[in-house]
């Protein structure tokens, strides 16, 4: 049975991945504050603090050492206007989308080497180019260039290895993400990608045959750009 560990598999894409997972009989690992529901193992974890991943990462080495996959989904908006943007908002959106996801593939990095094991990073549209819509999102843009680049390093570092990185530039899909942040509830749900569609492409991408390396590709709805 396959073993594949998703931060953030407790709402949204995560745990529609998760969904998706369990229907294909794999032993899924959410990694979050909250747990997900029934069928999927947690770590219960804060990935602004370090030692919650430490802690995280001890589980892991104890229990789960035998991982195949890893999901680097976990995000937040951070969002604030440009002109005022706090310091502990910036640290905080800093410490969960980019130093979170990059420490814990360091602290894995041995296992995943050693297990094959493939690593997939959530990142979004907003870090390849600029365009509307990305207004009082600094710290998110910011943020998820970081991962980018931490991608890059690791994707090379691993090509002398078994295992692959595929970094995902996702566009936007239907969520609470914004709505948590700071309140703004989606009503045009049409207009946004379905997280249970994103999960069979996502499932596709984390059982992908060995021969195959996808360094990186973009997810969006038909005919957008960003
Ligand atoms: N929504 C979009 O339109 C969109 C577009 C492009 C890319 N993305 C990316 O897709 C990914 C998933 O986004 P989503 O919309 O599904 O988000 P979401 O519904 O808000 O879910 C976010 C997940 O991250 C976890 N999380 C948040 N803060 C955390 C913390 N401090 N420690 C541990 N886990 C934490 C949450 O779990 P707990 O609250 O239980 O901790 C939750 O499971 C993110 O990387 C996001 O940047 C989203």
């Amino acid at each position: 049975m396959k073993t594949i560990i998703i931060t953030g598999a407790s709402d949204g894409l995560g745990k529609a991945l998760a969904e998706a997972c369990v229907k294909n009989n794999m032993r899924v690992i959410n990694i979050s504050r909250t747990k997900s529901f029934s069928g999927v193992e947690n770590i219960c974890c804060d990935l602004s603090k370090q030692e919650d991943i430490d802690r995280a990462v001890e589980i892991i080495k104890e229990k789960y050492s035998d991982f195949n996959v890893l999901v680097n989904n976990s995000a937040i908006v951070g969002y604030e206007p440009i002109n005022n943007i706090s310091y502990e908002k910036f640290e905080r959106t800093w410490k969960i989308n980019t130093i979170a996801p990059l420490y814990l593939i360091s602290k894995l990095y041995d296992l995943i080497v050693k297990n094959e094991a493939d690593v997939l990073n959530i990142g979004t549209t907003h870090s390849q180019h600029a365009h509307p819509g990305i207004e009082n999102q600094l710290a998110y843009c910011a943020t998820k260039y970081g991962l980018r680049g931490g991608s890059y390093n690791i994707s090379m570092e691993l090509k002398k290895t078994k295992s692959r990185l595929i970094h995902v530039y996702m566009g936007g899909f239907q969520s609470r993400m914004h709505e948590k942040d700071y309140g703004n509830v989606m009503t045009d749900h049409e207009n946004w990608m379905k997280p249970s569609d994103l999960a069979e492409i996502l499932l596709y991408l984390v059982n992908l045959p060995k021969g195959i390396e996808i360094s990186e590709i973009t997810i969006n709805r038909k005919g957008r750009r960003g």
